[in-house]
This record gives structure tokens, C-alpha cells and sequence, in this order.
């Protein structure tokens, strides 16, 4: 398709939701993963724009000489099963010509460094072509690569700031075999150049625990001419040290004429996730399947303070009495697996709780427990200890604050009371409980609110960099999906990548 009117048609009749790669042709197996990706919900319709977009290209940049093949890459759309390709002239997008534009500004800080300090206005026309795009495709889902992880960051950005209801799905770099990233530019590559530009990935993978300045000396050494090499934060694009959990380490060079972009992430550690907030917002079940789905370890921390208040229940001690429980923290050892099948197995010194830790006079009894000092730090070390090499979500009151600060995403799930209410009902019911009435769900879940956020010792409250997210009227799903989302803006598919099947 090349006009609007042909776009909007088919827009209009597509079934299903509507996803959508805006590329710039010279498509190559990087692309076929995008489109593969954006065709992996069976009942999407996916389409391709291309677009060379003249915005985006600085004066003396390659715009004339970009690679262009038109057929070529309706062969492969059409190989990977996309709908349709809808390839747009510059007045289809820019009516008013594009210096007469509407031009979107990308935040400073998110362009001060990497490709943005080296090609002044790119981001800008980026954005303001994809923009443009959007307005016009309307999709449901952006599908863009981790390759230009700079655009992807700002993309996200700008589909967030503006409010769009599309969800952004990112797709892991495609190499060469012998590790070059793919793109489109390395077709200006000579034999010998593209030879040479092998070292680009191979020097960013061996030195990535060295100084910038030496992985700098070894590319000039490789033969490259260096634009950059930066250490930054993955998500805020600033600069960022080798005590960051999570570093990006990229580079631009020149091979010969052609530019070429890499990265590497660096960890020191395997990805944290922590999800506070108050009782009965749903946490356990939407974070016990976050987990599973990306590889993580679920620590509940809760079944952790509920098995303390069993304990202490079954020894008759006075839960108000901290003097008291305080030998029973010395030996106590909690065990949480995951049993097949999803359930969690909790045993309070080789004794199988997982059942009695929910029952109503546990319920009832462990925020008294979990507010003494003692119990805090007995649980709070194990779970510091449990987070040292990472891979876990870990939920709680107080895990982004006090057990993992360092969290690389932290969300703060909560509900309106009735809601929780609603919620918690439901729960007991499926539990064989008996059901209070409403109101009195209601009112007991106000008043361990009130306790658990005033209490003296580790508060329940939203850590400064937490995200909010209320969950009245969504489906678990959904909040599945929008802590995926959340992850995802974080912590890359390549540095942890999603597992399959
Ligand atoms: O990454 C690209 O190919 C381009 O920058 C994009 C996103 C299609 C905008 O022109």
C-alpha cells in the first residue's frame, strides 16, 4: 500500500489486534525476527511500513545513499506471513512538507548521551516520524529492536508521556554468526572492512568488565575510528558505574565510511523484582505468575511472616510479647519451594504449613507479629541473603525499601479497599473459610492498613522510585502483562532473556 486512504481500508478490516513494525527498509533477518515476533499472537494482524525517513538523518549523513530494496523486502514481509506492507512517499506522511513539520523534542537528558550527543536532531526525527506513524496506523502493539536500544528507550518514552494506549514490545539483536549485529549499513561494508568489524562485538563482550578508556584503546587498536564508547544506566541513559546491577556498555565506530553500533549489558548479578503493597491487592497471585513467566524466583515474604505467627501461635506464645518470640527466631528456618503445578510449599522447621499459614486466626494475627523488630530483622537478613545473586521477585510491605533497594523494578500493587474486599471473599470462600460480611471485610482490611503503614518498624510504604499500579478492574492478566511491560523497560530480552515453552 503507499496511500493513507489504502492504509486507513486496511486498517479498518483488519481482525484481531493490530500489530505494527515501522522499518526503513533493507530488511534483513533482524526485521524477520520483528515480524516473527509481532506475528507470534495468532490472531494479530501485523504490518510493515518502510520508510527512509529524511527527519532522522543529519546533514552529510547517508540519506541518499541508504540501501533501498524494495521487492526484496516485500519477498520477506510476505515469507514471514505480515499482512500487509504499507510504504508511504514523504507526502503521505509529511503533508506540509518535512520542513514544515510539527517536530517533536526528545528530552535532553534522554539524548546528552551515546548516538544522541553524536547526531544532533536523529532522536528528534525519529520521534517525530514515529509519531506520525502512530497517529496514522493506530496499532495496538509497537514492535521495535533492542538493537538501537537509545531509540527504544526514547520510543517508549514518548508513547508513554503521550498517553498512547499501545503496548511496546522490544526484540533481542539478531547477529551474524560470527557475532556482528545485523543492519542494514553493513551492506556499505568492504570485504576487508566487514572482516574488521567483527572485533566491535568481540571487544565489547571481552573487555566489558574493563574501563571505558581501555575498550576505547582496543577499538582504536582493532582499526576502528571511535565516536563513543559510554557506560550508562539502562533505563535513565545517564552515566553509570560498574556498581550498577545492570550497565549498558555501547559503542559507535566507524569501519571505513560506515558506521556501526553495538552494545553489551553488563550484570553483577541476576535481575530483582520488588512488589509491595497492602494485603489483599492480589500480589501473591499476579507475582507467583510473573515469576514463572520470566524465569524468576518467587519469594513470598508474607508466607515468611505468617510462618513466624504460625509458629508462634502453635507454641503459645503472646503474639504482642517480642521478649517472647524473639527465641523462637534463633533456630527457625523457613523453607518456600514451588511445588509442580504451581503451588508453594512453605515448611517452618521441616513442618508442612503451606495450609494452616492461611487460616483466618493467622490472618488475623500477623501484622502484631510482623511489626516487632526482632521478627523484622530475623526475616529481613534470610531474604538479603536469598537476593545476593538475584533472579527473584520478592513481595511484601517492604521489600523495595528495606529487603532490596537496589531492585531493578519496583512496583507498589494496591487496590481500593472494597475491592480487596471483594478479593478477599472470594479467597475464603475457595478455601473452605467461613465468609464475614462485607462490611466487616471491609472495615478489618482499613484497620490492618492503618496498622501496617503506621506501625514503627519497616512501615508499609511506596518506595520513591516505585511505580504505582491500582488494579480495580483489571484482570490478572492484565496486571500480569503490565508488570511484564514494566520489566521489560528495565531489564532487556537480551540480558534476560524470556524462557520458552
Ligand atoms: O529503526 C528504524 O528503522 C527507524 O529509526 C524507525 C523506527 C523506523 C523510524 O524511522
Amino acid at each position: 500500500m503507499k496511500t493513507n486512504s489504502e492504509l486507513r481500508a486496511w486498517c479498518s478490516n483488519a481482525s484481531g489486534p493490530l500489530h505494527f513494525v515501522p522499518t526503513m527498509g533493507s530488511l534483513h533477518e533482524g526485521h524477520a525476527q520483528l515480524m516473527h515476533a509481532a506475528r507470534s499472537a495468532d490472531s494479530a494482524s501485523v504490518l510493515v511500513s518502510i520508510f527512509v525517513n529524511p527527519l532522522q538523518f543529519g546533514p552529510g549523513e547517508d540519506f541518499d545513499r541508504y540501501p533501498r530494496s524494495l521487492n526484496a523486502d516485500l519477498a520477506l514481509a510476505e515469507s514471514c506471513g505480515v499482512g500487509a506492507v504499507w510504504v508511504p512517499d514523504v507526502d503521505a506522511l509529511y503533508p506540509n512538507g518535512f520542513r514544515n513539520v510539527f517536530r517533536l523534542q526528545v528530552p535532553d537528558a534522554l539524548q546528552r548521551h551515546l548516538c544522541g550527543s553524536q547526531r544532533p536532531g536523529h532522536f528528534d526525527g525519529v520521534a517525530t516520524v514515529v509519531s506520525r506513524l502512530l497517529a496514522l496506523v493506530q496499532p495496538d502493539c509497537l514492535f521495535l529492536g533492542e538493537k538501537d536500544w537509545q531509540q527504544l528507550v526514547i520510543l517508549r518514552s514518548m508513547v508513554q508521556s503521550m498517553g498512547l494506549p499501545i503496548s511496546v514490545q522490544a526484540v533481542p539483536t539478531v547477529r551474524e554468526s560470527d557475532g556482528l549485529a545485523m543492519s542494514s549499513r553493513n551492506r556499505y561494508l568492504s570485504r576487508a572492512e566487514r572482516q574488521r568489524a567483527v572485533a566491535l562485538p568481540q571487544l565489547l563482550s571481552r573487555m566489558a568488565a574493563e574501563s571505558v578508556d581501555a575498550v576505547r584503546t582496543d577499538l582504536g587498536f582493532a582499526g576502528f575510528e571511535v565516536e563513543y564508547v559510554e557506560r550508562v544506566d539502562p533505563v535513565s541513559l545517564q552515566p553509570c558505574g560498574l556498581d550498577s546491577a545492570i550497565s549498558l556498555l555501547a559503542a559507535a565506530v566507524r569501519c571505513g565510511s560506515t558506521r556501526l553500533i553495538d552494545h553489551v549489558f553488563l550484570m553483577s548479578r541476576k535481575p530483582l523484582v520488588a512488589i509491595d503493597g497492602p494485603a489483599g491487592a492480589g500480589k501473591s497471585t499476579v507475582t507467583r505468575a510473573f515469576a514463572e513467566r520470566m524465569g524468576l524466583i518467587y519469594l513470598d515474604t508474607g508466607a515468611m511472616y505468617r510462618s513466624v505467627t504460625w509458629l508462634v501461635q502453635n507454641r503459645g506464645v503472646d503474639p504482642a510479647e517480642a521478649a517472647a518470640i524473639e527465641p523462637l527466631l534463633t533456630d527457625l528456618d523457613v523453607q518456600l519451594c514451588s511445588l509442580p503445578g504451581g503451588e508453594q510449599q512453605v515448611l517452618v522447621n521441616g513442618e508442612d504449613v503451606s495450609k494452616a499459614i492461611r487460616s483466618p486466626d493467622v490472618t488475623g494475627c500477623v501484622s502484631v507479629v510482623a511489626a516487632h523488630r526482632c521478627v523484622r530483622q530475623a526475616l529481613t537478613r534470610q531474604q538479603k541473603a536469598m537476593g545476593q545473586q538475584g533472579g527473584l521477585v520478592a513481595e511484601g510491605r517492604d521489600i523495595g525499601t528495606a529487603v532490596f533497594p537496589d531492585a531493578d523494578l519496583k512496583v507498589f500493587l494496591t487496590a481500593s479497599v472494597a475491592e480487596r474486599a471483594r478479593r478477599r471473599a472470594l479467597d475464603l470462600q475457595q478455601r473452605g473459610f467461613p465468609v464475614p460480611d462485607h462490611q466487616v471485610l471491609e472495615k478489618q482490611i482499613a484497620e490492618r492498613d492503618h496498622l501496617d503503614s503506621t506501625r514503627v518498624e519497616a512501615p508499609l510504604v511506596q518506595a520513591e522510585d516505585a511505580m504505582q499500579l491500582v488494579t480495580d478492574g483489571m484482570s490478572i492478566e492484565a496486571v500480569i502483562q503490565a508488570l511484564v511491560e514494566q520489566f521489560r523497560m528495565r531489564v532487556a530480552e537480551e540480558a534476560w532473556p524470556t524462557p520458552t515453552g
